[in-house]
């Protein structure tokens, strides 16, 4: 049973049991009916406890059953029973008290937690809005404005930010149920208060800022349904009563759930959280991972360090001498001096991170690492001798592991004595803060290097997915193949800015032109020069974006590439439009005009082509890791599941 009901004198103490997270399935709202008509029937109980055993409070409703018909009894009548119940009951919070745990206790009388506590309505994030009375009971007991935010982000608040909110009525830093008991000890005195659904909502402080906030939040959504339906429910929850409030807020929290976003949203959860189920690391002894070498303290080298050292991790970074190691120093100090400025680490924390971290010139700073990786320039010689400095001076046990971005890591593997010791960690950029790292798995790696590489991607806070060795990987392989789509299409008929108009309209957080101009486009070019002699002749080539760069067209560096700009602002430019036209005509190609939506086929298309290579070889294990690393490399919308959910490839 997920559910135990206990006495303590006059006190009921209820305990849901449901691991891992204490969702409300079926089991556990069937559970809780039964508890509140047994504590009704008894008048010797004074109140009622709500405790969760384990890490967590209820995090929400059973996802894995969203895609089921729904079961009697449904979670809003259960919880409007609780809500109305004659003997109040209390509701003891720690861990993530989320979706519907949030609303199971904003159903309670009470509401008392611990410091650890995360409160919040992601719902937003399964595009979805409240479904058991959130949108109508939080207005209750914060403002309008916290509640607006709450919802329709889906980010939670600290339980000293929900104490301060209204939202809980007591915190503690000690043990949570002896304060709970006492806390109940202290009500006797007291008339019950009313309950959630009894008060009045709180109306907004400045209707015209806060319909800006709805505005913005419309805004910002770009296409997904589920935050503009929460702010909806919200704003319209504000002239309707009560019963009236609750109906609209279910209606269309059912209607979401049917709609393929949800869908698509429920997939990237779920496949975030299952991306590495590989038999040969099962039961691996794992290296304890305490100190990372770093070896290049530039744009990489800093961030992978910053996003050790906020992991509790020790870093040793080393560089080509100690003018470069200082500067190393001083570009990764920003990015922690940044955490610690905009509050998300403490001082106490920040200064240990310093403490924790130190500069050489010297690789026998490696000596006692027990991973070393290294972020020096692109290029194979480079990095190759950077290797081997690494092994003549490591423990015969550290893993040594390259961040490159394109370079074959199985001849980088082979460059080293002990080839089962090294493998390629791709981090993205900014490293301390995108979530996906690409685990490349060389053919002679050990076992028990890539899973102990997977253990600590994942101490990192890492989404970790594994990638074979091939030129690009995953993300940057698919990002090649449809650059090279969106060039064939300028030669075709559609000009950089249509490109990249369409893309924002699907929903990208930037076209790719716009990408490329904010890089730079002279590396690129390099790399083209040097790939030159071995591009087949028949293979189609697109020369525009080596004539921007001989005509000095570097992009926002330089104020023009694909665009002109002045400043940060952007411009399409004639001169660019000339060119590629010329091209065309070069090439004898009659241009045909494309809409938005057979742009955005091309682009698709070609990544699901890619997508499919990719999993034929054996690059990626799942279509749905392929979903994973588009959605975290790229922004790829969240809500479309990914391009091969969309082609309906990988599974919901
Ligand atoms: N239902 C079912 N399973 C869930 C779940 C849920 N609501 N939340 C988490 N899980 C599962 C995960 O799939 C994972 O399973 P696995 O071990 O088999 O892979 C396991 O619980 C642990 O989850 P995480 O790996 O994510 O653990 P973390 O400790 O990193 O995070 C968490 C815990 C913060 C609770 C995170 O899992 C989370 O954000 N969960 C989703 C919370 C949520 O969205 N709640 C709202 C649901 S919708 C709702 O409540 C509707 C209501 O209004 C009616
Ligand atoms: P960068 O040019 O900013 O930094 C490279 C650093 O390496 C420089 O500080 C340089 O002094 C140092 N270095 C060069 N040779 C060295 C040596 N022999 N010993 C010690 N230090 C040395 O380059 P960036 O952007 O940080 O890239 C580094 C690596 O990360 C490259 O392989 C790149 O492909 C990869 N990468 C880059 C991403 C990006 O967005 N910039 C994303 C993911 C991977």
């Amino acid at each position: 049973m997920p559910l135990t009901l206990k006495r303590q004198n006059n006190i009921a103490i209820v305990t849901i049991d449901n691991p891992p997270v204490n969702a409300a399935s079926h089991a556990v709202r069937q559970g809780l009916l039964d508890v509140v008509q047994e504590t009704e029937r008894d008048p010797t109980v004074q109140a009622v406890l709500l405790t969760c055993a384990g890490r967590t409070f209820v995090a929400g409703a059973d996802i894995r059953e969203f895609g089921k018909p729904p079961v009697e009894p449904h979670l809003p009548d259960v919880l409007r029973l609780i809500e109305t119940a004659q003997t109040p009951w209390v509701a003891v919070l720690h861990g993530s008290v989320l979706g519907g745990g949030l609303e199971l206790a904003m159903a309670c009388r009470y509401r008392v937690a611990n410091a650890g506590a995360q409160l919040g309505l992601p719902e937003v994030n399964l595009g979805l809005i409240p479904g058991a009375g959130g949108t109508v009971q939080l207005p209750r007991l914060v403002s309008a404005e916290l509640a607006l935010d709450m919802v329709a982000g889906g980010k939670p608040i600290s339980a000293k930010a929900a104490l301060h909110a209204g939202l809980i009525d007591a915190l503690t830093e000690g043990a949570l149920t002896p304060f709970a008991l006492s806390f109940i000890d202290n009500l006797a005195s007291h008339p019950v208060r009313p309950s959630t659904l009894d008060k009045a909502v709180n109306l907004p402080v400045d209707q015209a800022a806060f319909d800006e906030k709805v505005a913005k939040v419309t805004a910002r959504a770009k296409g997904q349904k589920s935050p503009v339906a929460a702010a909806q429910a919200i704003s319209k929850g504000f002239n309707l009563t009560v019963e009236e409030a609750l109906q609209q807020e279910r209606e269309t929290f059912l209607k979401l759930k049917d709609d393929p976003q949800s869908a698509a949203l429920r997939h990237i959860f779920f496949a975030e959280r299952g991306t590495i189920s590989l038999e040969r690391l099962k039961g691996q002894k794992l290296a304890q991972i305490q100190t990372v070498g770093v070896v290049g303290g530039g744009t990489m080298g800093a961030g992978i360090a910053a996003a050790c050292l906020l992991r509790g991790v020790s870093v040793v970074l080393v560089e080509r001498d100690d003018d470069a190691a200082q500067a190393g120093f001083k570009r990764t100090a920003d990015i922690l001096a940044g955490s610690l400025s905009r509050g998300l680490v403490s001082q106490q924390k920040h200064d240990k991170m310093l403490d924790s971290f130190t500069v050489s010139a010297n690789y026998a700073a490696f000596a006692h690492a027990d991973l070393v990786i290294e972020a020096v320039f692109e290029n194979f010689e480079v990095k190759a001798e950077v290797f081997s400095k690494i092994e003549a001076v490591v423990r015969p046990d550290a893993i040594i592991a390259s961040n490159t971005s394109y370079l074959d890591v199985n001849a980088l593997s082979q460059t080293l004595k002990h080839s089962s010791r090294a493998i390629g960690l791709h981090f993205f950029s900014p490293a301390h803060i995108m979530k996906l790292l690409e685990i490349v798995v060389p053919d002679t790696v050990s076992d028990e290097v890539l899973a102990s590489c997977v253990a600590f991607g994942r101490q990192l806070g890492k989404i970790c997915v594994l990638a074979g060795v091939c030129d690009g990987f995953i993300a940057n392989r698919i990002m090649s193949a449809y650059r090279r789509e969106c060039e064939y299409m300028l030669e075709d008929g559609a000009l950089p800015w249509e490109i990249d108009e369409a893309m924002l309209a699907f929903g990208m957080p930037m076209g790719i032109y716009q990408m490329q101009d904010l890089a730079g486009l002279d590396i690129a070019w390099a790399m083209r020069k040097r790939q030159a002699a071995e591009r087949k002749s028949d293979e189609r080539y697109v020369d525009i974006a080596d004539k921007l760069c001989e005509m000095g067209r570097f992009g926002q560096k330089s104020g023009r590439g694909w665009y002109i700009y002045d400043g940060k602002s952007r411009k399409p430019d004639p001169e660019v439009q000339a060119l590629i036209l010329s091209e065309s005509s070069r090439k004898g190609i009659t241009r045909i005009s494309f809409s938005p939506d057979q742009i955005m086929s091309r682009i698709l298309g070609r990544m699901q082509t890619e997508g499919h290579a990719i999993l034929n070889e054996g690059i990626a294990q799942r279509a749905e890791d392929i979903d994973v690393v588009m959605i975290n490399a790229f922004g790829f919308p969240r809500w479309t599941g990914g391009p091969m959910f969309m082609e309906g490839l990988s599974g919901a």
